[in-house]
């Protein structure tokens, strides 16, 4: 996801919330919208070149010739197409009705588009009428919030055992590696003081920001295994630089597939997503930086935002 393709909330009526919200959370309601995307987003992403790259190489490399394919999340039907170049039958489930026409009208301009059904279902409901091979979701955001990727793979894979047994398909994300990073952030805007949320395109150099730190891995979610929601960190970075602790960054790198005998993993890095700090601390090279936080994954940006802490443990010497 460039910045071009960051999922802002779309119009449509929420189906009802299934995130199992702790009450008094902000996890309810509007934040469920955020899921499903305005139509002009997903061409932003059809025009996304790191994004469908990617994609295509992981799809291309774990779905094999006569695989059954079923995708959570279709869209455009885009990825369920890819599948379909060899698969044998591709299931495309799809709850925005507005995406359901968009696939019906996309799928027969393509060869393989006779190949995949499109369902409008609810991912969080739909089972296949057979076992299948590959299971294709991409409902991703960085750090794992806002989006359902979490909650819709772990309700499949408990579905799917009930129904079918074992083994589970081979998912594809693989795997998520999610980081985060302490910067001194700009907030300055032609002299509008605004500490605001921000996405950054990857591996590009940003001119407001200063990294005080390497980034520190906080989780890694393997969709082989169980993957919970909770996400909770404490960590503590040694500060390579002078400057005010004012921003976290949060960089979440996908693994779409392992390749095992390349040794190599074929991966997408979605935007970088840079959240001011409520209290930024002024900090020297070589300080001891604690940083705390927690989210459900699902969850909206904000929720992490008011639970992040950083402070000074240990000031470095000189
Ligand atoms: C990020 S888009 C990806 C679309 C497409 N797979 C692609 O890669 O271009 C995620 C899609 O999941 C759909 N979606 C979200 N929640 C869903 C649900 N509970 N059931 C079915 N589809 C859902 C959204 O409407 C959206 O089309």
């Amino acid at each position: 996801m460039t910045e071009t393709t960051t999922k802002l909330q779309g119009t449509l009526a929420a189906p009802a919330d299934k995130s199992n919200a702790p009450a008094g959370d902000d996890e309810t309601g509007s934040h469920y919208l955020g899921q499903f995307i305005p139509l002009h987003y997903h061409h932003n992403m059809l025009m996304d070149e790191h994004r469908m790259g990617a994609f295509k190489a992981a799809i291309d490399h774990v779905v094999f010739d006569g695989a059954r394919v079923l995708e959570l999340g279709g869209g455009t039907g885009v990825l369920s197409c890819f599948a379909a170049s060899r698969a044998s039958k591709v299931w495309c489930v799809e709850f925005n009705p507005e995406l359901v026409a968009e696939a019906r009208r996309l799928l027969p301009l393509n060869r393989d588009g006779h190949k995949v059904e499109v369902v409008h279902a609810d991912a969080f409901d739909y089972l296949p009428p057979e076992p299948v091979d590959v299971v294709i979701c991409e409902m991703l955001h960085v750090g794992m919030l806002r989006e359902k990727q979490v909650e819709v793979i772990e309700a499949f894979k408990e579905r799917y055992r009930r129904r079918f047994g074992g083994p589970q398909p081979v998912f594809i994300p693989a795997a998520a590696i999610l980081a985060v990073q302490p910067l001194q952030q700009a907030y300055d805007f032609f002299g509008f003081h605004a500490p605001i949320i921000q996405f950054q395109q990857p591996q590009v150099i940003q001119a407001g920001t200063i990294e005080l730190a390497a980034p520190a891995v906080y989780s890694i979610m393997d969709m082989s295994q169980p993957v919970s929601r909770d996400i909770r960190w404490k960590g503590t970075f040694v500060l390579e630089r002078d400057g005010t602790v004012n921003a976290l960054r949060f960089v979440t790198k996908n693994i779409l597939a392992v390749v095992p005998r390349q040794s190599a993993t074929i991966d997408w890095i979605i935007s970088y997503l840079v959240l001011p700090l409520g209290e930024p601390v002024e900090a020297k090279a070589g300080d001891a930086l604690q940083v705390t936080f927690s989210y459900l994954a699902g969850g909206s940006i904000r929720s992490l935002e008011k639970n992040m802490r950083a402070v000074v443990k240990a000031a470095g010497k000189g």
